[in-house]
C-alpha cells in the first residue's frame, strides 16, 4: 500500500484536470483516444518515454527550479547522462576517445568560481557529448560507453582544460513514436551542437548546464530554426576561436589552428 502523498496528489490531479479542459474544448473523440493510447504504447515499447519527457517538459522544470537564482544558468540534462564517467588525474586532460575519432579537435577551458568570483579548486566537473555524428556512446553506435565522457577535477586555481572532438547538431531519435508525433506537428527534430557538463563542489548547488556554440545552426538566431528541446540560453553560448596558442597545441600534439573555447561557471553556495 502507497502512503497518501500531498505533493503527488496536488500536482498530479491538477494535471488530470488540465488535460480533460482540453480534451473537452478540442472535442477529442473516442477514435482519436483510441488512437493516442496507441502511440503511447509505442513509446513506451520503443524505450522513449525518457526522452520524449526530457525534451518536452525538463526546460520548464528547470527553469522553475532556477529561474532568477544567482550564479551561471543551467539548462537540462537529458537522457544522455551516464553516471561514472572516467575520472582524469593525468594532465594534459584528453576526455577518452578512439584512436581514430572523428570530427575536429578542440580544447575546452573553464574556470570555476563562487558568487565573489573566487576560483574554486577541486570542483569536480563531469563532462559528456555528441560525437562527430551526433550519437551518445552508449546509447547509439558501438563506440565504448565511456566514450565523449569524462570526469575531472579543477586545480588549485579552479581552472581545467581539456582536449576533445567538437561535437556535432543532432536529431533526437525520428524513426519512432517521437520522431512520428515532431513530423505530426511540423517540427524538426534538431538540437544545436552543445557540450553537456555537471559541476559540484562542497557546499555549492550543482550546476547541470549545456554550452552551445554561437553562430551555428539550430540556436534559434533565424526564426523558425530554434532547438527542438527548447533549452539554449543566450548567457550558454560560447565563441569558438581558432587559437594559435603553441604552447597549448604542443601540449595536446595539434597542428595551428585548433578550435578552442572557453567558459566561466560560477556556482551558487546551498542555502
Ligand atoms: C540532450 O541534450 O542530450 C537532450 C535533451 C532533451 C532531449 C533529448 C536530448
Ligand atoms: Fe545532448
Amino acid at each position: 500500500m502507497a502512503e497518501y502523498n500531498e505533493r503527488v496528489a496536488a500536482v498530479t490531479t491538477d494535471i488530470i484536470h488540465a488535460v480533460r479542459d482540453v480534451l473537452t474544448r478540442h472535442g477529442v473523440d473516442h477514435a482519436e483516444y483510441g488512437a493516442a493510447v496507441l502511440w503511447i504504447r509505442g513509446l513506451v515499447e520503443a524505450g522513449e518515454v525518457p526522452m520524449f519527457l526530457d525534451n518536452f517538459f525538463e526546460q520548464t522544470v528547470e527553469q522553475a527550479t532556477y529561474a532568477g537564482k544567482p550564479g551561471s544558468e543551467g539548462t537540462v540534462r537529458g537522457p544522455y547522462y551516464l553516471p561514472g564517467a572516467p575520472l582524469l588525474t593525468d594532465q594534459p586532460f584528453v576526455i577518452p576517445m578512439r584512436d581514430d575519432e572523428p570530427g575536429d579537435p578542440m580544447v575546452l577551458g573553464g574556470l570555476v568560481v563562487d558568487l565573489d568570483g573566487k576560483p574554486l579548486a577541486g570542483a569536480l566537473v563531469d563532462l559528456w557529448h555528441a560525437g562527430n555524428d551526433g550519437t551518445y556512446s552508449g546509447f547509439v553506435g558501438d563506440a565504448p560507453p565511456t566514450n565523449l565522457r569524462a570526469r575531472l577535477y579543477t586545480d588549485g586555481d579552479g581552472r581545467f582544460q581539456i582536449r576533445t572532438i567538437r561535437p556535432s547538431p543532432y536529431q533526437i531519435p525520428t524513426g519512432g513514436p517521437t520522431g512520428r508525433y515532431l513530423e505530426m506537428i511540423g517540427r524538426h527534430a534538431w538540437r544545436p551542437a552543445h557540450f553537456h557538463l555537471r559541476l559540484s563542489a562542497d557546499g555549492f548547488d550543482p550546476l547541470t548546464t549545456q554550452l552551445y556554440f554561437r553562430g551555428g545552426p539550430w540556436l534559434g538566431d533565424e526564426r523558425g530554426h530554434g532547438d527542438v528541446s527548447e533549452a539554449v540560453k543566450e548567457s550558454l553560448k560560447i565563441e569558438v576561436t581558432e587559437d594559435r596558442d603553441e604552447e597549448v597545441a604542443a601540449r595536446y600534439g595539434l597542428s595551428i589552428p585548433f578550435h578552442s573555447a572557453h567558459y566561466t561557471f560560477t556556482l551558487r553556495p546551498v542555502v
